[in-house]
């Protein structure tokens, strides 16, 4: 059928998605590690033990064999958290294993994996590849919030200067009243607890915006008043940019990063609104073949030029989709920061939860989680389908989070 990339040898994606996560600690400053660059997550040295405690503690579910070396380890790494920004973790680097025992540990658990791998069901080992593949992204997120001195200093090296497209000709694109069809059929694939129940939702007709709402827009915004933006700092009377490894003068042709409260207000402002999960869809995928995997090209195996699958450590220009547009014409689906809903994360019908990983949605099925739709620059090619659904709180500021606008007349 040629919609799937060829599935490459279990072992390969293992290590290609430990190589992920690897090059990013290897950006930090080893005196470093012990950092909580962002207040609302653990701090770094937990989620090197988490990536590995997460593979084994799905793959222990299984009962292939090999027992547990390190219990307490296993329990210690099992979770991230995500607490509101009124109840901040508090614990001390002290309270935490030292890096040579949770490297030992890290090491034994890649080791008993790999004993076992063959074995493992593919649901769970998909899970532990797609688990590891989020943090390479969600890790990556919490660097960008790191001194920059204390990455280590070929990192600032990496810092790519932004090339201005120009003038962004914003634009609004009809698309016409059909169905959008959320989520995925059981036995289709690999996908996340929250991905099944597949239906499809009627969609009125309405207007969305050609490309993700820019730097240049927003800033009029913030100008009048409006929340301004984690990433951004006021240097005089220019804006400047925080990148992945350095501050530039803030990219007027770039999608802006907001949190989906700041998203809103803008939207609001301008007399629009963010589009519903089921009106992204429609916009992306139009009534096309659902079983296509970009909205755009054949979706062999290449990812169609977006900034996706790691291509960089920054955004680009809204304006530069070589790929071209979805059937309706809209730019930069994929790709380039991830798009805010207006809609809360909550099961599709039909919802259950996977027994190896109970609590992977529904634990923030709380009505203070909105969906994300596409990618960002540092989102795996795997986890850019149809199906795929991000989130996080409304006013989590630190992700790759963009917009567009839309509106019902
Ligand atoms: C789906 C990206 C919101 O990072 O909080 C990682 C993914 N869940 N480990 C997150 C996840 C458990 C999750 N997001
Ligand atoms: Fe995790």
């Amino acid at each position: 059928m040629g919609v799937m990339p060829p599935t490459n040898d279990l072992r390969q994606r293992f290590a290609d998605a430990r190589l992920r996560t690897d090059e990013l600690f290897a950006l930090v400053r080893p005196d470093s590690l012990f950092e909580r660059p962002v207040p609302e997550r653990h701090r770094l040295n937990f989620y090197i033990g988490h990536v590995e405690a997460f593979d084994w503690n799905m793959i222990s579910t299984c009962e292939l064999g090999p027992e547990s070396f390190h219990a307490e380890f296993d329990r210690l790494f099992a979770f991230g958290i995500d607490p509101d920004s009124d109840s901040l973790p508090s614990d001390q680097p002290a309270d935490w294993p030292s890096l040579p025992e949770t490297a030992a540990y890290c090491r034994r658990v890649r080791e008993t994996v790999d004993s076992v791998l063959d074995e493992v069901p593919d649901d769970v080992a998909q899970t532990c590849i797609e688990h590891r593949l989020m943090h390479a992204e969600t890790i990556c997120y919490l660097l960008h919030n790191l001194a920059p001195e204390l990455l280590l200093a070929e990192a600032a090296s990496k810092s790519a200067a932004a090339a201005d497209c120009g003038e962004v000709p914003q634009q609004w694109i009809h698309i016409p009243a059909g169905e959008a069809r959320l989520g995925r059929d059981r036995g289709s694939g690999f996908g996340w607890d929250n991905e099944f129940g597949a239906r499809t939702e009627d969609v009125d007709e309405y207007w969305v915006r050609k490309y993700k709402v820019t730097n240049a827009e927003y800033v009029v915004f913030v100008d009048e008043g409006g929340p301004q933006p984690h990433y951004w700092r006021k240097a005089g009377d220019s804006w400047l940019l925080r990148t992945m490894f350095g501050e530039v003068p803030l990219p007027l042709d770039w999608p802006v990063y907001v949190t989906h409260s700041q998203a809103a207000a803008f939207a609001e402002h301008a007399g629009a609104s963010l589009p519903s999960e089921a009106q992204w869809d429609r916009a992306a995928y139009g009534s096309g073949d659902p079983s296509r995997r970009f909205p755009w090209g054949d979706g062999r195996t290449s990812d169609g030029c977006a900034n996706l699958n790691f291509r960089s450590w920054d955004p680009c220009s809204v304006l530069a989709t070589p790929a071209g547009d979805s059937a309706f014409g809209v730019s930069q689906l994929l790709g380039n920061g991830w798009e805010w809903t207006c809609s809360k994360l909550r099961p599709f019908p039909g919802f259950e939860e996977y027994d190896f990983y109970p609590a992977y949605s529904s634990a923030f099925f709380d009505d203070e989680h909105y969906v994300l739709k596409g990618g960002s620059q540092r989102t795996a090619l795997q986890l850019a389908r149809r199906s795929f659904r991000n989130w996080f709180r409304r006013d989590y500021p630190y992700v790759y989070s963009t917009f567009r606008l839309a509106r019902q007349g």
